[in-house]
């Protein structure tokens, strides 16, 4: 009765996996209880996940092959592509189709960018590319993209982009204040990713000392057109959250990461912890520091939970 926060299905986004080359789903071992979907078992889960209230889900792909731009990325027959336009056949209205707009899962080093022959991430022609991953995501049938690359200027260059080409109904996610977290591990797990040279991502994610450098970021974001803004991860950033929820009124969504849902089942499964209790305890905390929408591992678990 006197509860300030309440958690309801309908906060809830969930990530869901789609590989390309398989026949059966694949375990994640890192990420008990998700795994590598196949074309036809993502649609079953993501049907399960409608009737449980979802409003939903986020896509990555993990490619058959990797090469220096990514080209899977943006290839019209690319994994991700079908499988948006997989989940728009089967859907229609009903459920609402994100896609992760980046091309980690797609180049052979690793990065969210394309890489110079020194090295570095170079910003300025990743913009390009992120351009043709959300026109092809677009055309596929995306509602929602959704940049986490933390390129400088990516939302302006997406928005353009689909606007010019008539796609002005897209909307963009964006991963405004993400953080060059150690909590990714097990999604690298997930998308098959190894950052070349035991490299990192600290050029372009933000540092987790700061959060007044995190506000500039979202600030540009939504300036740029952003029509939700998204902190990640969320636990260690719940003052994050709140800065963010009292600053904009655009909605605000936090990523409950792989890292966050792994430290609970590990623990969980030592016997140390109620992991059930522990989940919930989390997405209601996230969601009292401010978040509006949750993407989380959690989200069919959470919602069997709550109810419809
Ligand atoms: C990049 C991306 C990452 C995650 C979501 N999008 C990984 C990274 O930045 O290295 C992490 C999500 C998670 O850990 O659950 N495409």
């Amino acid at each position: 009765m006197v509860a300030e926060t309440q958690l309801t299905p309908a906060d809830l986004i969930a990530p869901l996996f789609v590989r390309e080359g398989i026949t059966e789903p694949q375990a994640i071992a890192s990420l008990p209880g998700v795994v590598q979907h196949t074309r036809a078992s993502m649609v079953a889960e993501a049907k399960e996940l409608v009737a449980l209230g979802i409003p939903a889900v986020v896509l990555f792909g993990v490619p058959e092959h990797k090469d220096a731009e990514g080209s899977g990325a943006s290839d019209p027959d690319g994994i991700v592509q079908l499988a948006i336009a997989d989940l728009r056949d089967a859907f229609g209205d009903e459920l609402v189709v994100i896609a992760d707009l980046c091309l980690d899962e797609y180049t052979d080093h690793g990065h969210c960018g394309l890489v110079t022959p020194e090295g570095t991430v170079d910003n300025d022609a990743t913009l390009d590319r992120y351009a043709e991953v959300a026109i092809a995501q677009a055309e596929a049938g995306v509602d929602i993209v959704a940049p986490s690359g933390m390129m400088d200027g990516q939302v302006a260059a997406i928005r353009d982009a689909l606007d010019e080409e008539e796609f002005g109904d897209v909307a963009i996610l964006a991963y405004a204040a993400k953080y060059a977290s150690a909590l990714y591990g097990p999604f690298r797990d997930a998308v098959d990713v190894e950052i070349v040279g035991g490299g990192d991502r600290k050029a372009y994610q933000q540092d987790p000392a700061n959060v007044r450098e995190s506000l500039e970021e979202v600030r540009a974001d939504v300036m740029e057109g952003a029509d939700l803004i998204m902190v990640k991860p969320a636990l260690a950033y719940l003052d994050v959250i709140a800065k963010v929820r009292a600053e904009h009124d655009l909605p605000v969504a936090a990523y409950h990461v792989s890292g966050e849902y792994a430290m609970i089942k590990a623990a969980a499964a030592n016997g140390w912890i109620d992991g059930h209790l522990v989940a919930m305890e989390h997405l209601t905390s996230i969601k009292r520091a401010g978040a509006d929408l949750i993407l989380t591992y959690l989200a069919r678990e959470a919602a069997e939970a709550l109810g419809a």
